[in-house]
C-alpha cells in the first residue's frame, strides 16, 4: 500500500545544493552561508550570483554579471505593447505571469543544458522582471512607461521606473535586502512548480512563467498583500484581541502566520521587522506596525502551541508600502527576487534530469458501464 502524504510534507523531490533551513531552531542559508550575515553584508545581484553559481563571485565575476544585468533591463517595445493590452484592473501577477512567457518567444533559449544558454537567460530573466512589474504599473494607471537606466543599482532602478525619481539610497538599500531575504527558500511550492517544468526539459521562460503562477496564490506569497488587507481592516491595536479570537474561533486562517517549515518565527521575518524600524526612521512610521506588533503578540498567546509565528509575509507588505509601492505589486516584488532561486533549482535539476511523474492513489469506481446519454 502506497502511504499517501498530502501536500508532500516530508517527501524529498529534489536533491539541492542551494539553501537549506532548520525549521526549529529558524536557521535558513544560502549555500551554507546564514540568511543575517547576506542581509548585512551582501548585496541581491551578489547573492544571485551566488544561488546560481555556488560559490560568491570575485571582483571580476561580479562586474561582468553586474553590467550583463544592467545591458539587459530593456523590454521589447511589443512586450510592453502587450502589457498595454492587459486589463488595468487585473493582478499584476498575471500581467507579469503572461509577460514572463511571452519572453519566451522573442528569446527561442531551447538548449537548457547549454551553459551560455543558462546564463543568457538567467541574466535576462532576472534583470527584466523588476522592468515588466514596472512598466504594468504605470501603463495600467495610464502613465508612461520609464525605460530604465542603467546608472543605476537594482532596486533604485526599480523605484525610478516606478515613479521616474532616483530614490532616496537608504530606502532603496532597504528594499535590496528584502530581495535577498526573498531570493530563495528550498523546496516550496512554486520552485517544486518551476522545478516540474524545468523537468520537461521547457525553455526557462516557460518555467519561470508555472513558478510566478504559483507564488500568485494567499497560501504563498500572495499572503503579503492580504496582511496589509488586514492589519488596513483592524485599523486600531485595540481591535487586534476581538479580531484575532473572533478568526480563531471560526478557525480561519491569519494571513502572514505559520509556515510548513518553521516551527519558530521565520528568521526573514525578523529581519523585515529590524529593516521597518529603519526605514521608518527615514520615512515616518507606518500606523500599521504597531497593529502588527500587537497581532504577533496575541497570536502567540492563542498559537504557539501549534507554532504559528509570524512569517516572511507578515512585515514586508509594511515595509513595502512604506516606501510608497502599491499593494498588489508586494508578490511581484517578491517574484522579482526569487527569480534567482528558481533558476538555481532549475539549472540544477537539468543536470542529472528526470522528468516529474508522481503516482496517485486511484480511489474512483472501475469497470463501469458506459450507459447511452438516453438512459442518464
Ligand atoms: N492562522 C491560524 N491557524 C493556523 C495558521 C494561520 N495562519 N497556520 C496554521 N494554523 C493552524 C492550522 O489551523 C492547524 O490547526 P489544527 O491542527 O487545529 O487543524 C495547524 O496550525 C497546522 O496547520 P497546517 O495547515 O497543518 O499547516 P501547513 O504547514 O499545512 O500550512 C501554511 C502552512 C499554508 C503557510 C499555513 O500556515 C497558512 O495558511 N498560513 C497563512 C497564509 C500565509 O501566510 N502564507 C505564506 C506562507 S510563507 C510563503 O509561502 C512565502
Amino acid at each position: 500500500m502506497l502511504e499517501y502524504s498530502p501536500g508532500l510534507a516530508g517527501v524529498p523531490a529534489a536533491r539541492s545544493k542551494i539553501s537549506s533551513l532548520d525549521g526549529t531552531k529558524g536557521i535558513l542559508e544560502y549555500r551554507g552561508i546564514r540568511i543575517e550575515t547576506l542581509a548585512e553584508k551582501s548585496h541581491f545581484i551578489e547573492t544571485a550570483y551566488l544561488l546560481l553559481f555556488g560559490k560568491l563571485p570575485t571582483a571580476p565575476e561580479l562586474t561582468r554579471f553586474d553590467q550583463d544585468l544592467r545591458n539587459h533591463r530593456r523590454i521589447k517595445y511589443r512586450i510592453v505593447d502587450l502589457i498595454k493590452c492587459l486589463p488595468e484592473n487585473g493582478h499584476p501577477m498575471d500581467a507579469l505571469q503572461a509577460a514572463v512567457a511571452a519572453l519566451g518567444m522573442f528569446y527561442p533559449d531551447k538548449d537548457v543544458l547549454d551553459p551560455k544558454i543558462q546564463y543568457i537567460s538567467a541574466v535576462r530573466l532576472i534583470a527584466k522582471l523588476p522592468t515588466i512589474v514596472a512598466a504594468y504599473t504605470r501603463l495600467r494607471r495610464g502613465d508612461d512607461h520609464i525605460q530604465p537606466r542603467d546608472d543605476l543599482g537594482t532596486t533604485e532602478n526599480f523605484l525610478y521606473m516606478l515613479s521616474g525619481k532616483v530614490p532616496d539610497k537608504v530606502v532603496s538599500e532597504i528594499l535590496d535586502i528584502c530581495l535577498i531575504l526573498h531570493a530563495e527558500h528550498t523546496m516550496n511550492a512554486s520552485t517544486f512548480s518551476g522545478l516540474v517544468t524545468a523537468s520537461t526539459l521547457a525553455d526557462p521562460y516557460t518555467v519561470i512563467s508555472s513558478a510566478v503562477g504559483t507564488l500568485e496564490g494567499p497560501l504563498h506569497g500572495g499572503a503579503n498583500e492580504r496582511v496589509l488587507t488586514m492589519l488596513e481592516e483592524i485599523g486600531s491595536v485595540e481591535k487586534v484581541r476581538p479580531y484575532i479570537e473572533a478568526k480563531i474561533k471560526a478557525k480561519e486562517r491569519i494571513m502572514g502566520m505559520g509556515h510548513r517549515v518553521y516551527k519558530v518565527k521565520d528568521p526573514r521575518a525578523t529581519i523585515l521587522q529590524g529593516l521597518s524600524k529603519r526605514l521608518f526612521k527615514h520615512v515616518g512610521t507606518s500606523p500599521l506596525y504597531e497593529i502588527a506588533v500587537e497581532m504577533e503578540k496575541i497570536v502567540e498567546e492563542h498559537l504557539s502551541d501549534k507554532k504559528v509565528y509570524p512569517n516572511v509575509d507578515f512585515y514586508s507588505g509594511i515595509l513595502y508600502q512604506a516606501m510608497g509601492i502599491e499593494p498588489d505589486s508586494f508578490t511581484p516584488i517578491f517574484a522579482m527576487a526569487r527569480v534567482s532561486g528558481w533558476l538555481a533549482h532549475a539549472i540544477e535539476q537539468v543536470q542529472d534530469n528526470h522528468i516529474f511523474r508522481p503516482k496517485e492513489i486511484y480511489e474512483g469506481n472501475r469497470a463501469q458501464d458506459y450507459v447511452p446519454i438516453s438512459n442518464r
